[in-house]
């Protein structure tokens, strides 16, 4: 079953929403079970049997009613093109290396589409980050578990995941015993590690940092930023990276080559351990503080800088004066926030 991968793909599915639209939303039988609602709807014939053909999905759909749910479906014909599509070569990873052959880590990734309760479309407005059902500390570390993004504004609605996918919501709202379907157009990607997610978006700064506690001597190792639990990390753009990091050559996960770092403590003053800050989370005022990392080749753990968020008219927010270039990209442990400068 390779349900999520291989992710990188060039979407060029033709469908329009009229002609994805049920015959008749009305003719739609209310309160059915999701398997009977499934039925009307075979252009996600495929991708809704995989939740019926998993124990747990299958169990939690069966008992809806006393635990209500909102799911998110794919149509069939991205999921079909994701499967002609080889994997990307030179990605080898953690999660989404695992999905490629692990079913326990596919049933979890079911669970990445799940959120607890029904959640009509009119109950979201603008951006929202939801605590999906997936929560499997085998596979992922955000406390309660990972999260999505849901945007949704008067022309616009779509679901962000892993790797800064886009999943536009299609038909919303198709209700069942217990529970609430909202069909999008391309598959959730899984959250990614930040090392894979620096290689997969081209983040160059990401492999130094992730590679800071693997290519050190260190006599203390304060925090693992690949598995510890609830990270930010506050990239600065490649522009930048490159001044920092002098060639920098991203290899596989925890590595890199190149100059080691000139200001490595720069770089760890800008991760943030034990909170998930999100776009939403980041309003102007708002101050945290950097990591204890110690600088390279230093285990003594120095304090972390602070880390003040502003704000501007424009909606742009700002770190310690620089400005957040792209926003919200969802790791397995956390968030990814990438900065001007
Ligand atoms: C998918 O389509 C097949 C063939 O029409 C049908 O037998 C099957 O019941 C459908 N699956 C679901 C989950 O509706
Ligand atoms: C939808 O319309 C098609 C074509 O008119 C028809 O074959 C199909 O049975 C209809 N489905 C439902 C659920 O009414
Ligand atoms: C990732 O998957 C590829 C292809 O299946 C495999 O060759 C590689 O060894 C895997 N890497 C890891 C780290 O598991
Ligand atoms: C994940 O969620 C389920 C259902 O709420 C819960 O039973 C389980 O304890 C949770 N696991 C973790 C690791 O939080
Ligand atoms: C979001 O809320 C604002 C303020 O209440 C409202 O004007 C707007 O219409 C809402 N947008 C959507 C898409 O519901
Ligand atoms: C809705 O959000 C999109 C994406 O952020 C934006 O481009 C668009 O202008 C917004 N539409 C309205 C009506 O605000
Ligand atoms: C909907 O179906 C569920 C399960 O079959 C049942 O428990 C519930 O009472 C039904 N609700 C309504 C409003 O008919
Ligand atoms: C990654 O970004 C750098 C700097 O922006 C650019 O020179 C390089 O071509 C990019 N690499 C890929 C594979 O896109
Ligand atoms: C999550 O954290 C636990 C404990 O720190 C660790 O053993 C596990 O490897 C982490 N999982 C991931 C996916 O990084
Ligand atoms: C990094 O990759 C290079 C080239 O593949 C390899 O020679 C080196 O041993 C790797 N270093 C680490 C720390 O894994
Ligand atoms: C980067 O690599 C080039 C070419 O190998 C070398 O000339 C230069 O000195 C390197 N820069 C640093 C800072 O190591
Ligand atoms: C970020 O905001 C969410 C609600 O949107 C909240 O649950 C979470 O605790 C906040 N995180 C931090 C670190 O403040």
């Amino acid at each position: 079953m390779h349900l999520y991968l291989p992710l990188l793909f060039t979407l060029s599915a033709t469908l329009t929403t009229a002609q994805l639209t049920p015959n008749s939303t009305s003719q739609l039988p209310t309160n059915a079970s999701f398997q009977d609602l499934i039925a009307y709807l075979p252009f996600i014939n495929t991708t809704a049997s995989f939740f019926l053909a998993d124990p747990r999905a299958s169990n939690q759909l069966a008992t809806a009613p006393s635990n209500p749910v909102t799911i998110f479906i794919d149509l069939d014909l991205p999921y079909q093109q994701f499967l002609e599509t080889p994997l990307p070569p030179g990605l080898a990873g953690e999660t989404e290396n695992a999905s490629v052959s692990n079913e326990a880590l596919q049933s979890d990734l079911l669970q990445y589409l799940q959120i607890d309760g029904v959640r009509p479309s009119t109950t979201f407005n603008g951006t929202q980050f939801l605590q999906t059902r997936f929560n499997d500390t085998t596979y992922e570390n955000v406390t309660g578990g990972e999260r999505i993004e849901v945007f949704r504004n008067e022309t616009n609605f779509y679901i962000g995941t892993g790797i800064n996918f886009k999943s536009n919501v299609l038909i919303p709202d198709l209700t069942f015993a217990g529970g609430i379907l909202h069909i999008v157009d391309t598959p959730f990607a899984p959250p990614y590690s930040i090392a894979s997610t620096g290689i997969v978006l081209n983040i160059s700064i990401l492999a130094p940092i992730t590679a800071q506690l693997y290519q050190y001597p260190q006599t203390q190792a304060p925090l693992n930023i690949s598995t510890a639990p609830d990270i930010t990390v506050f990239a600065v753009q490649n522009s930048v990276a490159d001044t920092l990091c002098p060639n920098t050559t991203i290899g596989s996960n925890y590595n890199y080559t190149g100059t080691y770092c000139s200001d490595a403590a720069q770089l760890s003053n800008y991760i943030v351990p034990g909170q998930v800050l999100y776009s939403t989370n980041l309003t102007n005022g708002v101050v945290t503080a950097g990591t204890a990392l110690p600088a390279r080749g230093n285990a003594s753990v120095g304090a972390g800088a602070p880390l003040v968020v502003t704000t501007d008219s424009n909606g742009d927010i700002f770190v310690n004066n620089s400005r957040i270039i792209q926003r919200d990209i969802i790791t397995s442990n956390g968030v990814v926030q990438v900065l001007e400068r």
